[in-house]
């Protein structure tokens, strides 16, 4: 298959790919760092191990890899302009987000109004991966905030579930 056709169809798959949004956040020599992450993936429970795909090009990459870790924020359904926050290029992103400091050094600030949950951790492993870089991180503290439903991102826009009162609450 022609490359182009290839970028075409990878495009048009993942676009029907319904994904968890969430805010992946750093701080290096002193600041603060972040951007909206959908590729986010549960890796393993014993250890605990997450992981993100990040764009090279991205500010907060070099501040994920120089700080040795990051915190992960699963936002909450009616957080999507937090989502387009942090997909911008806004200079000083959290000036207007409440934030909170970690508990581990290495982590990022965690988000207290925008996320229902969120996970602190630390580098383990940096898998190059073409334009981005799998960063695998374990799970060192962390919190569920509030019985929020999760904001999902599917075929460019934010879709509500149906009946947000099913959302696990254990
Ligand atoms: C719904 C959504 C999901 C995104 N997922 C990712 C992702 O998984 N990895 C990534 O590197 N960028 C992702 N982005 C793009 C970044 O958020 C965007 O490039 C951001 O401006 C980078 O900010 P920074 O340069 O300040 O770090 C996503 C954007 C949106 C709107």
């Amino acid at each position: 298959m022609p490359e182009a056709e290839t970028s075409d169809l990878f495009l048009t798959v993942m676009r029907n790919v319904a994904a968890t949004v969430t805010v992946v956040t750093a701080t290096h020599d002193g600041k603060h760092y972040g951007l909206t992450v959908s590729a986010f993936s549960s890796v393993s429970l014993d250890p605990p191990l997450v992981l993100v795909c990040i764009d090279k090009r991205s500010s907060s990459f070099a501040a994920i890899k120089g700080a040795g870790g990051f915190t992960v924020n699963f936002l909450a359904a009616d957080a999507e302009d937090t989502a387009m926050h942090f997909a911008s290029k806004t200079e000083d992103k959290f000036a207007s987000v409440a934030h909170r400091s970690p508990s581990m050094q290495v982590a990022g600030p965690w988000l207290a109004e925008a996320a229902f949950a969120y996970f602190e951790c630390e580098n383990v492993d940096i898998i190059d991966a073409g334009d981005h870089d799998v960063f695998v991180g374990r799970v060192h503290h962390g919190a569920r905030i509030n019985l929020e439903p999760p904001l999902m991102y599917w075929n460019g826009a934010f879709p509500k579930f149906a009946r947000p009162d099913q959302v696990v609450s254990g």
